[in-house]
């Protein structure tokens, strides 16, 4: 049960029940978001919540056969392999490869399918290493990734340049391929695997266990590095205004506004917070801290949605560790 509430997305009423709109990654933190969001709002339309049982998209014969099944007129794209800093450096052939095999096989079948509108999604850690802050979105290709990262974000770029181009060769330049850029998500369902997940739920899980085995709760690196966190529930809000009112090709970065930027370290005492956590957060500093900030700009979805609230971060924090707390036996960790 959510204390947590929000209006309705201005364009909805643009569904009808004849709409089907396919979630690739439908299972994921980002598309669990999503469907938090049509159940409450009680959207129109049938929309249908792919996971990898219901096709491996790295595959084509099988992603044909998800879009022959589904029939969707609208698609939004989230299935990816992804994961934090250290998996990222660990698996970078297989972040390129499944990404781009993903990615070029869901686009193929959108195009084949006559979908009317298909919304990707990149990450603001695909940008350039070096650029100026805020980022905003006309600099995604202006120079290489973070090398942290690198296979995972030159297989998000070429998702935005192929969608591009599917515009141009099929459709006059109709923007019916378009992406959005979020920040880094959290949430109910996240993957709180320490190692292999994001560093929000893995703090969360950290925490958990020093609670539970009355031992230290460690930060790996200096706890210094800021970050802008978005809750899955606002990015599906987000996503899904901007599949029914966004025109343009251009990926749209979907994220809290700059001055909302935390430090790794506040975050980790606001967990503790909500945990009632009492004794010293330590900080393994020999640990790699990743890109020491990468302040991006929503200005551009502001001023196209000036009304937009976003959930504070403590209430989402609140609701996350308690869902966690709720569910540890069967969550993915
Ligand atoms: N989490 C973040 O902080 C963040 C930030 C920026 C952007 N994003 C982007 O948001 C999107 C969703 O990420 P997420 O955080 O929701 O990830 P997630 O929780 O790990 O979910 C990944 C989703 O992709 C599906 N998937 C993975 N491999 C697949 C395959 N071979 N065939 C079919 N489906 C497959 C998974 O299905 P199963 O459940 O069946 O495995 C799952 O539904 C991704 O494109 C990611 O790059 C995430």
């Amino acid at each position: 049960m959510t204390n947590i509430t929000y209006d309705t997305i201005p364009g909805s009423e643009k569904l009808d029940d004849n709409d089907v709109i396919l979630v690739t990654g439908g299972t994921g933190l980002f598309g669990k978001g999503i469907e938090e969001v049509v159940q409450t709002l009680k959207l129109k339309g049938k929309f249908y919540f792919a996971g990898s049982k219901d096709g491996n998209l790295k595959n084509l014969d099988e992603c044909e056969k998800l879009f022959e099944k589904v029939k969707p007129t609208y698609v939004l794209h989230l299935a990816a392999f992804v994961g934090g800093l250290f998996r990222n450096m660990k698996y970078k052939v297989d972040f390129w490869l499944d990404n781009v095999n993903m990615n070029n096989n869901v686009l193929r079948c959108c195009h084949k399918h006559n979908v009317k509108k298909t919304v990707s999604c990149l990450s603001t850690c695909i940008f350039p290493d070096k650029v100026s802050y805020p980022i905003h979105e006309d600099v995604l290709h202006n120079g290489p990734p973070h090398f942290s990262n690198d296979a995972y974000a030159y297989a998000k770029r070429m998702l935005d340049m192929t969608s591009r181009w599917f515009n141009q060769q099929y459709y006059e330049g109709e923007a019916r391929f378009t992406s959005v850029i979020p920040t880094n998500l959290y949430g109910k369902y996240d993957n709180f695997n320490i190692q292999d997940g994001h560093v929000l739920p893995g703090l969360m899980h950290k925490i958990y266990l020093a609670q539970k085995n009355g031992t230290d709760y460690v930060v790996y690196g200096t706890g210094k590095p800021l970050r802008q966190f978005c809750y899955n529930v606002d990015a599906a809000r987000m996503i899904l205004w901007t599949l029914l009112n966004y025109t343009e090709e251009e990926p749209l970065i979907i994220s809290v506004p700059e001055e909302d930027e935390v430090s790794i370290a506040d975050v980790a005492k606001t967990i503790a917070e909500e945990f009632k956590f009492e004794k010293e957060i330590k900080f393994d500093t020999e640990k790699a801290d990743g890109q020491y900030k990468k302040t991006a700009s929503n200005d551009k979805f502001k001023k196209l949605y000036p009304d937009f609230k976003f959930t504070p971060f403590k209430d989402a924090i609140a609701e996350t560790v308690q869902w966690f707390q709720a569910n540890y036996e069967t969550v993915r960790k």
